[in-house]
């Protein structure tokens, strides 16, 4: 399938366009930044934990299996296609076939299940009939958010995206679609009672960002980039992190002094607003 960014790397057009958009928007609060590689602190409490992973044969997913393998949790895929993914992920990952689109899918997977992290994407580009932003990125989230809560689920961590609420007035029209439907996804989060955490990448990249460090924003200001094994990083260190319950960032990698670790960057974000303010 085809993201919203492309194969992997960002075409020139929308490096141009998310360079256009970082000039002309300003930045929330100060960011917070930690250096490439550095954990949280959650890895003592993995153990043993169950994390449901939706989107884990996608190219942020199968790096957030590997982590999650490598910190001591168990961990399930949610997949729709088992063979590729028993290729893809490491021995050990309970596989379990199911559909974002179809609810009735979920509830056997979400059984036992302490985390979540959904890193679906249904693709701004070329996106197959049925299967596009709208019925992943927005219903898909939905049904998986319903689910996680009938389950009891402790955490729900949902990988949006940067510059979703400038989705109207994107500079790259394609993109538009997709970043609405994720918006969409965030508020249906936000207002459901279910525990979470919202990470903002900015435009995924495949290369290693090092050398630099990892800059957690908020405000929606400019996206810049983050290599995809660093988000899949902040996707399981914010899980079991107080710090990071009921937070909606951004984050990017960026040239420049460490500081901190990503447990520190979670403390100095904001928690969102209530749904009702
Ligand atoms: N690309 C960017 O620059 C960018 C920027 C900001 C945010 N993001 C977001 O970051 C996340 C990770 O991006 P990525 O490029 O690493 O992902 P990706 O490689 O495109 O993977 C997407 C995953 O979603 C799964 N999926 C699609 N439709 C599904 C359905 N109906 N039911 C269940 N699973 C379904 C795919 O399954 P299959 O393996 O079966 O196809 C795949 O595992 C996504 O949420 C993306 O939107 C991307």
């Amino acid at each position: 399938m085809v993201t919203h960014m492309g194969n992997g790397t960002m075409t020139r057009r929308a490096t141009l366009a998310l360079v256009v958009l970082g000039l002309s928007l300003g930045c929330g609060t100060v960011p917070a930044t930690v250096a490439d590689g550095a954990t949280g602190a959650a890895t003592d409490a993995a153990s043993g934990d169950l994390v449901l992973v939706v989107g884990a044969t996608g190219r942020t997913g199968i790096y957030a299996v590997e982590q999650l393998v490598d910190r001591g949790y168990r961990v399930r895929a949610l997949v729709r296609n088992p063979d590729k993914a028993r290729a893809a992920l490491p021995a050990g990952v309970d596989v379990v076939v199911g559909d974002v689109r179809d609810p009735a899918t979920l509830d056997p997977a979400m059984q036992g299940v302490k985390y979540v992290i959904s890193a679906i994407g249904g693709g701004a580009r070329n996106t197959v009939a049925g299967n596009g932003p709208e019925e992943v990125d927005h219903l898909g989230n939905v049904h998986l958010a319903d689910a996680a809560q009938r389950a009891g689920v402790a955490q729900f961590v949902l990988v949006s995206s940067g510059s979703v609420t400038h989705a109207a007035d994107y500079p790259v029209p394609f993109m538009r679609p997709v970043l609405a439907a994720k918006l969409k996804s965030e508020d249906y989060l936000r207002a459901s009672g279910l525990p979470y955490t919202v990470v903002r990448p900015g435009a995924l990249i495949d290369e290693p960002t090092g050398p630099g460090h990892i800059v957690l924003r908020q405000g929606d200001g400019p996206p810049g980039q983050i290599s995809r094994v660093e988000l899949a990083r902040i996707s399981v260190a914010v899980l079991g992190s107080a710090a990071a319950l009921g937070k909606t960032f951004e984050a990017a990698a960026e040239a420049g002094e460490a500081a901190g670790d990503l447990e520190a960057l979670f403390a100095a974000l904001q928690p969102d607003p209530s749904p009702a303010q």
